[in-house]
């Protein structure tokens, strides 16, 4: 929406009738709200039929783009066949079981089980719960604290929020809960000391770890949750090296990696799953978003054998496994889950992404060297570029300033969205996007940039 034009009626309906998520809501009458009303490809078109490059694929979740052909005739077909069905005690539907085979198919570790659910928040909330309840089977009922990282984004109910590390998402909702620790970030530009190494710094969180396990006491400690490349936390790619080296520490102690691919899954980051680009080896792992590319909800918790064996003795012990969503598993999800996948391989998205990151990676350099850029930073086909007042010292803008969100708002403008995460943009195009228009983003990134640096002039906005 131009500044200062009037409201249009579906704007104010919007604005009258809907609790916006993640949204300063006491700017909401000022700033109005964008009504998408359609998308084909990498497009979205708003009420007026104005175009803009999905450069974030919606949440990081619509790697198909919008309108794919075949998963709306995925869609139709089921929904004609068996539109619902639950898979509560003991039913099951083909779809369900067809997705449950291929994620085993294609998992990056031995999967024996998949339990589904509606969204990434339910898989990360369910995997805290399976590891209670594990370890209750396992006669360990002390061994319940799950540790998370600092800028961690593991979703927004009671745990996935405690999981998460961000503080809008515990300030004023009495989080986080207890049974929550947060170790450091690893993120170097930010939290590197002077003159520290990558090296030195991964020997530093190692270390801080151990401490951290060392105290609260490793009996006490069920598991470590984390996303390979943190996402909403600003996209946060960790020195090489990281993971196996906190993976150390945890074999040292039995507490097991829970692996959060809800972004980093099925080829964003060059391979199948995050986890094989980071070197992580994860026990489980949570999945959604990508997993019916945004085509329905779905959510997905994998685990090994010996872990699910633990839930059947419980089972056995107490008379049921009592968990479980009306959805989790809605044959709608696991019908597009199942036709995403096939697509995926079929029309071999993941060859097609490496052969987009050169570009990508060429672009966001180009990116970094902005005058308004402090870092710019990616891994496969999902990046941020973090915003400073100072590009030698690093020194941040006054966060109450929104330079980022005044430059998510001027890259509409351009024709393109994507996500201010505090002041870093996020950017992480449908994996299906050609080079042509992947270059036609980055074009519209660089000239959002350029009126975000005239406006920072003409603010003062770098003063300390
Ligand atoms: C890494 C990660 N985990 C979990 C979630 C939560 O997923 P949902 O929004 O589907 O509940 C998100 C959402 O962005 C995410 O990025």
């Amino acid at each position: 929406m131009a500044a200062g034009a009037p409201l249009t009626n579906l704007q104010t309906r919007d604005i009258e009738a809907v609790l916006h998520p993640y949204t300063p809501l006491h700017r909401l009458k000022q700033t109005g709200t964008l009504v998408i009303e359609r998308g084909e490809g990498v497009y979205v078109y708003d009420t007026h039929g104005k175009p803009y490059i999905e450069g974030m694929s919606g949440l990081w979740c619509a790697g198909l783009g919008f309108g794919d052909a075949e998963m709306i005739d995925a869609a139709t077909e089921q929904l004609r066949t068996l539109p619902y069905y639950h898979l509560f005690g003991a039913k099951g539907t083909e779809p369900a079981i067809e997705l449950a085979e291929k994620l085993k198919e294609i998992a990056p570790v031995p999967i024996s089980k998949v339990f589904f659910t509606s969204s990434g928040s339910e898989a990360n909330d369910t995997q805290v719960k399976l590891a209670w309840y594990m370890n209750n089977a396992l006669g360990r009922p002390n061994k319940k604290k799950i540790i998370s990282r600092i800028k961690a984004y593991h979703g927004v109910t009671i745990m996935s929020a405690s999981l998460t590390g961000l503080p809008y998402n515990h300030m004023g909702f009495d989080l986080p809960v207890d049974r929550v620790l947060h170790t450091d970030c690893p993120h170097h530009y930010r939290f590197g000391r002077d003159g520290e190494s990558e090296a030195e710094f991964v020997a530093r969180l190692v270390a801080s770890l151990r401490d951290l396990i060392e105290r609260e006491g490793p009996d006490t400690i069920a598991a470590m949750i984390a996303e390979p490349v943190m996402g909403a936390g600003g996209v946060i790619v960790p020195p090489a090296g990281y993971y196996p080296a906190i993976q150390e520490v945890l074999d040292e102690h039995d507490i097991f990696l829970i692996d959060d691919e809800v972004i980093n899954g099925f080829g964003r980051t060059g391979n199948w799953w995050g986890c094989q680009t980071l070197s992580m080896t994860p026990k489980t792992i949570s999945a959604a978003k990508q997993l019916t590319a945004a085509y329905a909800p779905l959510g997905a918790v994998m685990v090994p054998e010996d872990v699910y064996q633990a839930y059947v003795d419980h089972s056995e012990k107490i008379g049921t496994f009592g968990h479980g969503f009306t959805y989790g598993g809605h044959p709608l999800g696991c019908a597009l889950g199942v036709k995403a996948i096939e697509i995926y391989q079929k029309r071999d998205i993941l060859s097609h992404v490496r052969s987009l990151i050169p570009t990508f990676e060429a672009r966001m350099r180009r990116i970094g060297e902005h005058p308004l850029v402090g870092e710019a930073r990616f891994c496969g086909l999902v990046g941020g570029a973090e915003l400073v007042a100072d590009k030698a010292t690093r020194r941040p803008f006054d966060a109450k300033r929104g330079v980022g969100a005044m430059t998510a708002k001027l890259l509409e403008g351009h024709g393109a969205i994507l996500r201010a995460i505090g002041d870093t943009i996020a950017i992480c195009p449908p994996m299906v996007i050609t080079e042509a228009e992947l270059n036609e983003l980055f074009d519209r990134f660089e000239r959002a940039l350029d009126d975000a640096e005239s406006w920072v002039g003409r603010e003062a906005l770098r003063a300390a």
